[in-house]
């Protein structure tokens, strides 16, 4: 059965024509078999097909790649976010109350809350995502965290490595040894990525290697939490652990930028946090200059950023980060791709995941332009 998506206005593949890195054609047609694209190309050339849907003149683009969300938790932390709002700053220890509401949730409520946000996602244009444990921090909660993160996707990281959870207080090596032992092999057969909090107040960069190259050694692929909150070492370890992505990124030197541009790790930025921390947003003008891939994600989480849209990331990446709305497209979706290191999503080429976004709108421009309204038509994935 084929299926044949036409009539679209504007659309993005992000195969690279004469230096337009979206690939943007006009007047086009896409053409789906099994799930996966099978012909891109001028509307008026395409094969007839048992079905065929007319976007009327659409933008459509990739479905996003949402690389970076924290998706399984209890609890709520509304109080906390207001507060900020006047004032208080924020502070990584929040994940601790979090925590706490984790373990005392069941099962049964924590995927009822998950399959929530994970139609919101596709709702707004999300067809992959990555999902991290990190709120449960003792074996029998980060597993539980990892298999509900699993039955959603293939994308599961294990963020053991959060912080350091309150009854080791005062153990810190002790906890970090249980991270790289008993929990890590614990939640190894649910995860395909190694994550850590490398920053003051969560771990340093000693801890940070220990664990990401705990989780290499029992064949998971690393990630950073790096430089959200200040400078520090979490880019340099990234690199030199050939991460896949290290994640913020806010507080770079230019050495940090140096080393990002000469290695195959994305950087990959989360405004949403910027937003309800009030730190100042990165600039990913700044990192595309100096040649470093960026990625944008949403980070949902219940502390520092409390949203699945990735069309605001797109908003708020145009608004305040120095990039164009096809810059941020590209970022949100082959970027996101990218910080995976996956070659068949985010792109719109034959072979790829049949994963489309038709916007309401005629072009991705929309997407920064409008923002805070629903721009997604429908979704293939
Ligand atoms: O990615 N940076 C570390 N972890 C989360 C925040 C967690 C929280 O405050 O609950 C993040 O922003
Ligand atoms: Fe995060």
């Amino acid at each position: 059965m084929a299926t044949l998506v036409t009539g679209i206005g504007e659309l993005t593949t992000n195969v690279e024509i004469d230096g337009d890195k979206c690939g943007t054609l006009h007047g086009a047609a896409v053409r789906i078999e099994d799930g996966k694209i099978a012909w891109v190309g001028e509307a008026r050339y395409a094969e007839p097909a048992e079905t065929v849907v007319d976007v009327e003149g659409a933008a459509v683009i990739p479905g996003f790649v949402d690389s970076h969300t924290h998706l399984v938790f209890g609890g709520d932390r509304s109080e906390e976010f207001a507060a900020r709002m006047t004032g208080t700053p924020y502070a990584a220890g929040g994940i601790r109350t979090t925590v706490a509401a984790t373990r005392a949730a069941s099962d049964a409520a924590l995927r009822t809350r998950l399959h929530g946000f994970v139609a919101e996602c596709l709702s707004q244009g999300t067809t992959t995502l990555e999902i991290k444990t990190g709120y449960g921090l003792d074996v029998a909660s980060e597993t539980k965290l990892a298999r509900l993160a699993r039955e959603i996707t293939n994308e599961v990281t294990f963020l053991g490595a959060h912080v350091v959870p309150a009854e080791y207080a005062d153990n810190r090596e002790g906890y970090v040894e249980l991270v790289c032992g008993e929990m890590l092999q614990a939640v190894r057969p649910y995860a395909k990525w190694i994550d850590v909090f490398c920053e003051r107040g969560a771990f340093d960069v000693d801890e940070s290697r220990a664990v990401l190259e705990a989780g290499v050694a029992a064949g998971l692929q690393p990630r950073v939490h790096g430089n959200q909150l200040g400078e520090g070492g979490g880019v340099a370890l990234a690199v030199e652990m050939n991460a896949a992505s290290v994640d913020h990124c806010t507080y770079l030197t230019d050495n940090d930028v140096e080393l990002l541009a000469s290695s195959d790790t994305v950087a990959t930025l989360l405004p949403g946090v910027e937003f309800s921390t009030k730190h100042p947003y990165p600039s990913a003008r700044r990192l595309i200059d100096a040649g470093v891939t960026v990625a944008l994600a949403s980070d949902c989480n219940p502390g520092t950023s409390f949203t699945t849209s990735m069309p605001l990331m797109i908003a708020f990446a145009v608004r305040e980060m120095g990039m164009s709305p096809a810059e941020a497209v590209w970022a949100a979706t082959a970027g996101g791709a990218a910080a995976l290191r996956r070659t068949d999503v985010g792109t719109l080429a034959v072979g790829s995941a049949a994963h489309l976004a038709v916007l309401r709108a005629p072009s991705r421009i929309h997407l920064a332009y409008r923002p805070g309204v629903p721009m997604i038509e429908r979704v293939f994935s």
